[in-house]
């Protein structure tokens, strides 16, 4: 059985996490701003979400905007940053603004966004996704979990990850997933995060339950699997 991409999207409008990237439900029909987007992915790239929340209505209030950012001297960016490690992400944020106020926006595609600084595959679909409506599915390794388990892909990280990357984009065949693929791919991390987690999932409050093969076979928290080194 497919997965219900609209299933997943149902469980989501009721139990999302309220983050501060995130336009609340019912609010704003308007656009999702892509420098609120685009910062949240990067300061997201290897710290908790609970973490950024604060630092990111931080850094709002100090760079309200792209252009504001841009203006700023690199090191006023760097002390902004303190704290969040990887501190070249806080370079490369700093030069990807110059760039993109330079050219007045950021790209729409996952291309166009790849080739900025600072910005990676994963990073480029979740901006597209999310700030701009493109039909991909960002893969991190909540997504990976989800996938391994729902399908379940038994071969090892990282050689399974192609496998695992080609089974989230095909759940965006699926026209509830193509009409919403931001609120798909956060739902995604959400179920991750808090259902489908990597120990001890809570397969009872699963919107995938049914469908899902590890769970049937009562070997959810063994996958994914990996490699050994
Ligand atoms: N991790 C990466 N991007 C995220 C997002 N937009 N929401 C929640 N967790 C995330």
């Amino acid at each position: 059985m497919t997965p219900s991409a609209a299933a997943l999207l149902r469980w989501y409008d009721r139990h999302r996490r309220d983050l501060p990237w995130r336009i609340p439900p019912g609010q704003g029909a308007g656009a999702p701003d892509p420098y609120r987007i685009w910062l949240s992915e990067v300061m997201l790239q290897q710290t908790t979400a609970a973490a950024v929340a604060p630092r990111f209505r931080r850094f709002l209030e100090r760079f309200p905007s792209l252009e504001a950012l841009a203006a700023a001297p690199e090191s006023a960016v760097l002390e902004e940053w303190a704290g969040l490690g990887y501190y070249a992400r806080a370079r490369n944020l700093h030069a990807c603004a110059r760039r993109v106020a330079a050219a007045g926006g950021f790209p729409r595609d996952p291309a166009g966004l790849r080739a900025l600084p600072g910005i990676g595959a994963y990073t480029a679909a979740a901006v597209a996704a999310i700030a701009f409506g493109a039909p991909v599915v960002p893969v991190d390794a909540n997504v990976e979990r989800v996938m391994a388990r729902l399908f379940a892909v038994a071969a090892p990280l990282p050689g399974a990850r192609p496998r695992l990357a080609a089974l989230a984009q095909g759940l965006l065949a699926q026209a509830a997933a193509r009409a919403r693929p931001g609120d798909f791919a956060q739902a995604l991390f959400d179920l991750g995060a808090t259902v489908c987690t990597p120990r001890r999932p809570a397969c009872g409050a699963c919107p995938w339950r049914e469908g899902c093969a590890a769970a049937a076979r009562g070997e959810a928290e063994a996958l994914p699997r990996r490699a050994e080194r």
